[in-house]
C-alpha cells in the first residue's frame, strides 16, 4: 500500500479538523445544498449512483444490489463522512465501518480517483458555481481518505478475516464455500494449496457421512462439529461446570461470520453479554480462548498454523475486549432500571410519553409523517418501548427474536433508518429528567440503544425494494422493483424475507396494510407463466408453499385477490384443434396440502359463502374432479341406508298399514313384514340417528359451538337442515314407538281371534292411540322424503331448483301470515254482525256436524281463500246484504290484492336468487364435499391423487411439455376467446440468476384486451361440468 495513503487514513481526519474548519464547514454546506437541489434524497442518491455506474463500466458488477438501494446507501454513506468531518475520531469510525464491508471488493487507487473525479463532476454539473475551491478540497479528500481507508483495511485485515471465515468454515462443518472472501486477494500457489487441503477435508468429511448416510454414527460418538468438540475438550481441560460458555459457544457462530463486520460484531457481543450476565460464577474469559483454540486445531488439523493461531487470537482479544466493557453491569443496570419503572406512576409514564413525542418532533420534524395514530395509541407504544428496555436485561434472547419481527414490521412501516437515532436520544433526554440516578439513565440508554441497533439491522436487512414499493401501493413501482430480481429467486423476493430466526411475507404485508393494488400485482406476477428455453417459471408452488393458507386469508382479508389468484391458475392455449382448446388449470394445491392430504382451499371457500366465487372456474373444476371421482360414489353410499331405510318406513305405514275404517282384513305375510319393518325402523334408524345427535352434541358442546336464539342455546349442528330434519325425525320416530299399536294389541302369537303382529285392537281405536300414532307416522314419512332432497346435489339444475324452493318460502310465509289475519279479523267482524242465516248454520250442521260461530266462520274464510268454499252457499249470503258486503271485501282483498302480491314477490324473489342460486347450489355440494372428504380413508384419497397425476408436466401445445401440477381439460373454443397466449417467452440468456428482460408494454395492453373477450363464468362451469362428465 502506498505509505501517503496509510499516513492519510491515520492522519486526515486531523488535518482537516485542524487546517481549515472552513473547509470541513463550506464541505457540509455544499453536500446540503446538492441534496436540496432534489425533491427526495432518491433523486439525490439516484444521481450519484447514476455518476458512479457510468464512470467505469467496467466496475459495474460491484454493484450488485438494486439501484435504488445501492444509490441510497452510497449516498447515506457520503453524508456520514461529511457530517462527522469536523470530528476526526467519529469520522474515522464511520470510514473504518464502512471498510469493513468493502473487504470483498478490490477497491484500488485508481479506482478510488475515479469514484471520486466522478462525484466532483456530479457536483459541478448540479450545483455550478456554488461548488467552491474549499468544497471542492474537503469533499476530494474526504472521497480520498475513505478510500484508503478501505484499501488499507483490506491489506491489513482481510487476511485474517479470510483465514478465520475459512478455518471457521471447516470447523463448523457449514459446507458452504467462503465466497465472500474468496476474491479478497488474487490466489496465490500457497491459497491454491490450501485450498486443495480443504478440498480434501471436505472429502473426508463426506466420505465420513457417507458411512451410514447421515453422518451420525451412534456408537463411536466422536466429535465432529465444533460445538461437539468445544464441549469434549471443556471437559477434559476441567470446564464441564463453567455454564457460560456454552453461553458464548451459542453466539460464537454469529460472532465469527460477522467478523468483518464490526458493528454487528458489537451487537453480538452486547447480546451476548447480557445473556452471560444470567450465569452465576466467576466468568474467565482466557479459558474459553484456551479450549477454542485447543478445539480448532483438532477439527482444522492439516490446514492449522501460525497464521491460524494470529488470527484466532487476535479475534479473541477483539471479543474479549467488547465483552469486558459490559461485564458485571447488566445486572446493576436491570435492578435500577427495574426499581426505576416500578416506582412510576401512571401520570409520570403519561408525561414521559408526552414530552417524549414532543421531543422526537423537535428533532426530527419528519418523523410526525409516520406517527399519525391517536394520542393514546402513541402513549401505548412509547411505555411498551420502555418496558421492552428493562425486558431486553431480563429475557435478552427472546426480544433478540422479537426485536427482528418488530424490525421487519417497521420495515413496513416505511420508517427509515436515521430517524431510530433521534426517537433514541429523546427518550434518553426526558428519562434524564426524571431521574438523577446515573445507573437507570446509562441502563435505560444503553437498552434502547442496543433496541434500536438491531431493529435498525433488521430493518436494512429487509428494507427490499419490494417493501418500499408496496409502502408506495403503486403498481408500476412494485413492477420496476421486482424487474431486477433474478428469475429464480423472483418468486420468493414477493414471499419471504428472512432476517435472522423471523421472515415476513412482504405479499402479506401488501395485504395486511391495505396495499391492494400491489398485493394484486403480486399475484398476477407469481402466477404469470415465464419461459426461458430451458425453464418455465410459474410461482404457485411457492406461493402455495410458503403460505397454505393463502384462500382462507384472502377470503377474510382481501376478497377481491380471490379471483385473480384462482383466475392466474389457468392456462387456456391460444391455438384451436376440432373446434377445442387445451385448458391447463393448476389446481393441485387446492387439492392437496404439503403433507399430501386433501387441502382445506374448498372448506374456506364454502366459509366464505361467496356464489360468485365458488361458481369460479377453476373452483367448479376442482369441486366437480372430486366429486365425480371420489365423493360423489361415498355420499352415494352413506345414504344407501337412509334409502333403505325410507323405503321400509313406507311399505310398512303407507303400503301395508290398514286404515281401521277400511276394515279390511289382516293377513299373515303382511303382518310379518309390517313387524320386521317396524322394529327395523326403531333399531335401525331411531337408535342410529340417536347415536349421531349424541356424537355431533358432544363435539359441538366440546368446541363451545352453541349458539343463543331468544336466549335458548341450540348447538350449531342443528343448524344443518340434515341435521335439524334428523332431529325431528328421531322425535317422531320415539313418538311411534311410544305409542305402537304393535305393543298395545299385544297379538304375538296367532289365535283363532288375532293373526300374530295384529296392530288392530279395541283398545288403540278407543283410547285414540292409534290416531295420535298415525299423525306421528303421517309426519314421519313426510320428513323422510323432505330428507331425501339432499340427493338433489347429484344434478346442480334440481339443487338449484330446490334452493329457489327454500329460498321463497319466507315470502309464501309472509302470505300465510296476512292470510291468518285477514280470516281471524274478518271471523270476528263476522260474528259481530246481527245475521238471521239459519239456512247457512242448517247446511254446516248437516255438511260438518256442527254449528260454532267463530269456528264455522274460520273455516269458511279459510276455504273462501283457497276457492274450496262450495259456490251453492254462496247463495246464502244473499239473503243477508251486510254479510254478503263483508264476504266479498274479504274475498276481494284476499285473491285480487293478497294473492297478486305473493305472486309478484315470488316473482321479484326468483328473479333475485336466480342469478345466485347456481352458485348457491354449487356452495351446497362443496359442503358435501367437505364433510364428505373427512370420512374418507387415506387409501382412496391417495388412489385419487395418484389418478390426478399432478406430477406430470402438462402439455402446452404439441410437443411444448410444460409444467407440472394440474390438470388438462379440452374446452369448447367459443367459450373463452383467447387471442394471446398468456405464457411470457423470453430469449436471451437462460441463465437463473438472471433477471427477466425488460417487457414490452404493449404485451400487457395485449393480455389486457385478451381479458375482455373472456366468456361469462357461467359458460366456464359449464364447459368444465360437461367435462368432467356431468
Ligand atoms: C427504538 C426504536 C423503536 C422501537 C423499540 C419501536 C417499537 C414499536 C412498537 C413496539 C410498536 C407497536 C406496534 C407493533 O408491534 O408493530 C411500534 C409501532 C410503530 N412504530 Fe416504532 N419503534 C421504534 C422506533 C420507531 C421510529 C423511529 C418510527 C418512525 C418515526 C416508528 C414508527 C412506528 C410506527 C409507524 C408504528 C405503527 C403504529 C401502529 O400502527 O400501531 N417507530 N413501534
Amino acid at each position: 500500500m502506498d505509505p501517503l495513503q496509510i499516513e492519510l487514513f491515520v492522519l486526515l481526519p486531523s488535518v482537516l479538523h485542524v487546517s481549515s474548519c472552513q473547509v470541513v464547514r463550506s464541505t457540509q454546506k455544499a453536500w446540503d445544498s446538492f441534496v436540496g437541489v432534489f425533491e427526495r434524497k432518491e433523486g439525490a442518491a439516484d444521481s450519484i449512483y447514476g455518476a458512479f455506474f457510468d464512470a467505469a463500466p467496467n466496475l459495474q458488477g460491484m454493484f450488485r444490489a438494486p439501484r435504488a438501494t445501492m444509490g441510497l446507501r452510497i449516498l447515506a454513506g457520503i453524508s456520514q463522512f461529511v457530517g462527522s468531518a469536523h470530528e476526526p475520531a467519529q469520522l474515522r469510525r464511520h470510514v473504518e465501518a464502512i471498510a469493513f464491508n468493502h473487504l470483498d471488493l478490490d477497491v484500488t487507487a485508481p479506482r478510488v480517483e475515479i469514484f471520486r473525479e466522478a462525484t466532483m463532476e456530479v457536483f459541478d454539473l448540479e450545483l455550478g458555481a456554488l461548488f467552491g475551491t474549499r468544497a471542492r478540497f474537503g469533499l476530494s479528500a474526504i472521497m480520498t481518505y475513505a478510500g484508503g481507508a478501505y484499501i488499507f483495511a483490506r491489506k491489513e485485515y482481510a487476511g485474517r478475516i479470510r483465514i478465520l471465515l475459512r478455518s471457521w468454515n471447516t470447523a463448523a462443518k457449514k459446507g458452504e464455500t467462503v465466497e465472500q472472501i474468496e476474491d479478497l486477494d488474487s490466489k496465490s500457489d500457497d491459497d491454491e494449496e490450501e485450498e486443495e487441503v480443504a478440498q480434501e477435508h471436505v472429502q473426508a468429511d463426506a466420505n465420513l457421512k457417507s458411512q451410514d448416510g447421515t453422518g451420525k454414527n451412534p456408537q463411536l460418538k466422536v466429535p465432529t462439529t465444533f460445538d461437539e468438540m468445544f464441549l469434549f475438550n471443556a471437559a477434559v481441560m476441567g470446564y464441564a461446570n463453567s455454564t457460560w460458555m456454552k453461553f458464548i459457544l451459542e453466539y460464537f457462530d454469529p460472532i465469527v461470520s460477522n467478523v468483518a463486520n464490526s458493528y454487528r460484531l458489537q451487537e453480538e457481543c452486547d447480546v451476548l453479554s447480557l445473556n452471560l450476565a444470567k450465569c452465576k460464577g466467576d466468568i474467565n474469559l482466557p479459558e474459553f480462548k484456551a479450549v477454542m483454540l485447543a478445539s480448532l486445531r483438532s477439527l482444522v488439523p492439516k490446514e492449522w498454523n501460525s497464521q491460524h493461531e494470529v488470527a484466532w487470537n487476535w479475534l479473541w482479544e477483539n471479543v474479549e475486549r467488547l465483552l469486558r466493557q459490559q461485564l458485571g453491569k447488566p445486572r446493576a443496570h436491570q435492578k435500577a432500571l427495574e426499581r426505576f419503572i416500578g416506582g412510576l406512576q401512571q401520570e409520570h409514564l403519561t408525561s414521559y410519553c408526552r414530552d417524549q413525542y414532543k421531543r422526537f418532533f423537535q428533532l426530527a420534524p419528519s418523523g410526525q409523517d409516520f406517527f399519525k395514530q391517536s394520542t393514546t395509541r402513541l402513549y401505548f407504544i412509547a411505555e411498551k418501548i420502555v418496558e421492552m428496555t428493562v425486558e431486553m436485561y431480563r429475557t435478552p434472547k427472546k426480544m433478540v427474536e422479537e426485536l427482528s419481527g418488530l424490525g421487519l414490521r417497521h420495515v413496513g412501516y416505511g420508517v427509515p433508518t436515521e430517524l431510530f437515532s433521534p426517537y433514541v436520544t429523546s427518550a434518553v433526554e426526558v428519562i434524564r429528567g426524571m431521574t438523577t440516578d446515573d445507573h437507570t439513565q446509562t441502563a435505560f440508554a444503553w437498552s434502547l440503544t442496543l433496541i434500536a441497533k438491531i431493529m435498525v439491522r433488521t430493518l436494512v436487512e429487509g428494507s427490499t425494494v419490494v417493501m418500499q414499493a408496496i409502502n408506495t401501493n403503486i403498481e408500476k413501482n412494485l413492477k420496476k422493483a421486482i424487474a431486477v430480481a433474478p428469475r429464480g429467486k423472483r418468486a420468493m423476493e414477493l414471499l419471504n424475507i428472512t432476517v435472522g430466526t423471523q421472515s415476513i411475507s412482504p405479499l402479506y404485508w401488501a395485504i395486511e396494510s391495505g396495499s391492494l393494488v400491489c398485493a394484486q400485482a403480486m399475484i398476477e406476477d407469481l402466477l404469470t407463466i415465464r419461459a426461458d428455453r430451458d425453464n418455465y417459471y410459474f410461482g404457485a408452488d411457492a406461493l402455495f408453499t410458503r403460505h397454505p393458507e393463502v384462500i382462507k386469508k384472502l377470503s377474510s382479508s382481501a376478497p377481491s385477490l380471490l379471483d385473480p389468484l384462482l383466475e392466474g391458475l389457468i392456462w387456456r392455449s391460444r391455438v384451436i384443434s376440432n373446434g377445442y382448446r387445451r385448458v391447463n388449470c393448476y389446481c393441485k394445491h387446492l387439492m392437496q396440502d404439503v403433507d399430501g392430504n386433501h387441502h382445506q382451499a374448498l372448506q374456506w371457500l364454502v366459509e366464505y359463502g361467496n356464489p360468485v366465487m365458488i361458481s369460479q372456474f377453476t373452483v367448479v373444476l376442482v369441486a366437480d374432479l372430486m366429486w365425480t371421482r371420489l365423493v360423489a360414489y361415498h355420499f352415494l353410499l352413506g345414504r344407501c341406508y337412509f334409502l333403505f331405510t325410507l323405503c321400509l318406513a313406507v311399505t310398512s305405514q303407507s303400503f301395508l298399514s290398514i286404515p281401521s275404517a277400511m276394515h279390511r282384513s289382516e293377513t299373515l305375510e303382511a303382518n310379518i313384514v309390517v313387524f320386521i319393518c317396524r322394529v327395523f325402523l326403531y333399531l335401525g334408524s331411531m337408535c342410529k340417528i340417536l347415536y349421531t345427535q349424541i356424537r355431533s352434541f358432544v363435539a359441538d358442546c366440546k368446541s363451545g359451538a352453541i349458539d343463543r336464539t331468544y336466549y335458548i342455546p341450540i348447538p350449531q349442528y342443528l343448524f344443518s337442515l340434515q341435521s335439524g330434519g334428523n332431529f325431528m325425525l328421531f322425535w317422531l320416530l320415539v313418538g311411534m314407538c311410544t305409542t305402537e299399536p304393535l305393543w298395545r294389541c299385544g297379538a304375538f302369537s296367532t289365535t283363532e281371534d288375532h293373526i300374530i303382529f295384529s296392530t288392530h285392537c279395541q283398545s288403540v281405536l278407543d283410547d285414540g292411540t292409534k290416531r295420535v300414532y298415525s299423525m306421528f307416522s303421517c309426519l314421519a314419512i313426510l320428513l323422510y322424503w323432505t330428507l331425501l332432497l339432499d340427493f338433489s346435489i347429484f344434478s346442480m339444475h334440481i339443487s338449484a331448483y330446490v334452493l329457489v324452493f327454500g329460498r321463497v318460502l319466507s315470502e309464501v310465509a309472509l302470505f300465510i301470515m296476512a292470510l291468518v289475519f285477514l280470516v281471524i279479523s274478518y271471523s270476528t267482524a263476522i260474528m259481530a254482525l246481527e245475521h238471521e242465516l239459519l239456512d247457512f248454520a242448517e247446511t254446516c250442521l248437516q255438511h260438518w256436524g256442527y254449528w260454532e260461530d267463530f269456528g264455522t266462520w274460520l273455516l269458511s274464510l279459510t276455504q273462501m281463500s283457497l276457492a274450496m268454499f262450495p259456490q251453492v252457499y254462496y247463495q246464502e249470503f244473499e239473503k243477508e246484504a251486510n254479510l254478503l258486503v263483508v264476504v266479498i271485501a274479504f274475498v276481494l282483498i284476499v285473491s285480487v290484492i293478497l294473492v297478486n302480491l305473493l305472486v309478484a314477490q315470488l316473482n321479484q324473489a326468483y328473479q333475485h336468487v336466480y342469478t345466485d342460486m347456481q352458485g348457491y347450489a354449487r356452495l351446497n355440494r362443496a359442503s358435501v364435499i367437505v364433510t364428505t372428504l373427512e370420512g374418507i380413508s387415506a387409501k382412496r384419497w391417495a388412489r385419487f391423487l395418484q389418478g390426478m397425476k399432478f406430477d406430470e408436466r402438462l402439455e402446452f401445445n404439441e410437443g411444448d411439455v410444460g409444467l407440472p401440477g394440474g390438470v388438462q381439460i379440452m374446452e369448447p373454443a367459443a367459450t373463452n376467446i383467447v387471442t394471446v397466449d398468456s405464457i411470457r417467452r423470453f430469449g436471451g440468456s437462460s441463465a437463473v440468476a438472471m433477471p427477466w428482460p425488460e417487457e414490452d408494454d404493449s404485451m400487457e395492453d395485449r393480455r389486457g384486451s385478451a381479458e375482455h373477450l373472456r366468456g361469462k363464468p357461467d359458460w366456464g362451469c359449464r364447459a368444465v361440468a360437461a367435462m368432467v362428465g356431468e
